[in-house]
């Protein structure tokens, strides 16, 4: 097989289960954290519940960890979310830069349903 083909089929599977995820017909990695759920395997990873009040959409409950608590973005920086999924760091990033900050989130599975208080966030800025 190319490797072409052979790159073209990963990103395929990739598409296809983060895509099965953000539907709702399969849940969570399989990291296997306390019960699994999306809530229990953020908190698990570093967010705080504070992080995730009101944004529940945009926890898919996929993170390795809580990047922008780590990365401490501040006002007016611009934040790249590169595999962005449903926006749980876009948000968390637009929050830290504020209206004179700029967050860009960029994902190639799509039909990811970005959280509704998210894309609010970006419409309306902090
Ligand atoms: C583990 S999930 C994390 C999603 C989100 N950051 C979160 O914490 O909930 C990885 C995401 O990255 C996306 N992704 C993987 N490779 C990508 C690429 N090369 N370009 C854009 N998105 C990508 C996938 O579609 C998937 O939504």
């Amino acid at each position: 097989m190319n490797a072409n083909v052979e790159a073209e089929g990963k990103v395929g599977e990739v598409r296809e289960r983060y895509g099965r995820i953000a539907s709702g017909e399969i849940s969570g990695c399989g990291c296997g954290l306390g019960d699994g759920s999306e809530q229990t395997v953020a908190l698990g990873i570093g967010y705080g519940a504070d992080d995730l009040a009101g944004i529940e959409e945009a926890n898919l409950g996929l993170g390795c960890g809580a990047p922008i608590a780590a990365l401490a973005p501040r006002t007016g920086e611009t934040v790249l979310d590169l595999g962005s999924g449903a926006g749980i760091d876009a948000f968390l990033a637009a929050r830290a830069v504020g209206a004179e900050g700029r967050v860009v989130g960029v994902d190639m599975t799509s039909g990811v349903p970005v959280c509704s208080l998210v894309r609010s966030a970006f419409e309306s800025p902090f």
